[in-house]
């Protein structure tokens, strides 16, 4: 297979999250094959270090202040990118905070706050990345879901779950409207990815590593470069018929029965 497949040269793609885990992972595979990158975050130390180590990988990277739960904010860095570039190639929407609290005990407005993170944010990304991918006839978008996307997780996730299981519906209602005319939306649904949070909760109670493990049948914990790979296809000419896509990044977690099924070391004829 050619190598051009997944050649980003010339390209611009935005990155929400890029101080840290899966947006600067994202963000350096795509300026590692090439792209121009805007790297969008509320932390300006982290997305300004992210741009530092892609100058030094020689590409440009543009480090922009942006809350992503902020309409404003998302309108003003895409002025920026009209500026700047003229262009946007891709988008992966990686940021978003949720509030996770019981059922019973959760009020409106953090339900909202969540949404306004990982709903409302992501939608507006989209938005105005597609109009401008539109009028190209072209571009890719990626919208960052989760295992609680598709199941349920419990302990306290349900505003969580409810906004991801949403992504995923954008995800597929965007490419069914935009696909026929270029643009690409798909999402992509992580397991356990090792970032400073989990690992926190890892180090005060050992039982949590156990457990989270035994659901993924790999074997180890996802780390922010297992999505470098799927950046850089997504991004790339290379997944130009894949489109309203779900696809997993998780260790076999998914296809994997929650109750019923066991390792081979353990069933014994
Ligand atoms: N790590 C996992 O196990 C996992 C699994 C599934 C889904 N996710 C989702 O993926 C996202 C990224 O995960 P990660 O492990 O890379 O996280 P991370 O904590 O390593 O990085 C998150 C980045 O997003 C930035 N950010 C937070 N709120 C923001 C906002 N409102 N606007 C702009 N930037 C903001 C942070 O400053 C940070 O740089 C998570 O927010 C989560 O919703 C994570």
């Amino acid at each position: 297979m050619s190598p051009d497949l997944f050649d980003l040269t010339g390209r611009v793609a935005l990155v929400s999250g890029a101080a840290s885990g899966m947006g600067k992972a994202s963000l350096i595979a795509l300026a590692e094959a090439g792209a121009s990158v805007v790297l969008a975050d509320i932390d300006d130390e982290g997305a300004q270090a992210t741009a530092t180590e892609i100058e030094l990988l020689g590409s440009k990277g543009v480090p922009v202040h942006c809350d992503i739960s902020s309409p404003e904010d998302i309108r003003a860095m895409f002025g920026r990118i009209d500026d700047e570039f003229g262009r946007i190639d891709f988008v992966a929407n990686i940021a978003g905070e949720a509030v996770r609290k019981k059922p019973e005990d959760i009020s409106l407005d953090e339900v909202e706050w969540t949404w306004r993170n990982l709903v409302y944010g992501r939608f507006c990304m989209c938005q105005e990345a597609g109009r401008r991918m539109l009028a190209a006839g072209k571009g890719s978008i990626v919208n960052l879901g989760s295992l609680a996307s598709i199941t349920a997780m419990g302990r306290g996730h349900i505003a969580y779950s409810m906004a991801m299981g949403a992504v995923v519906q954008m995800t597929r209602e965007l490419s069914t409207e935009w696909s026929g005319r270029g643009v690409r939306v798909n999402s992509i649904l992580p397991a356990q990815v090792l970032n400073p949070g989990l690992q926190e909760r890892i180090d005060s109670d050992p039982r949590i590593k156990e457990r989270f493990l035994s659901g993924i049948p790999a074997g180890r914990f996802g780390s922010p470069d297992d999505i470098k790979g799927l950046a850089v296809f997504l991004a790339s000419d290379a997944s130009s018929w894949i489109t309203g896509a779900i696809i997993p990044m998780d260790g076999g977690n998914l296809a994997m029965n929650a109750g019923g099924s066991v390792g081979s070391e353990v069933f014994k004829e």
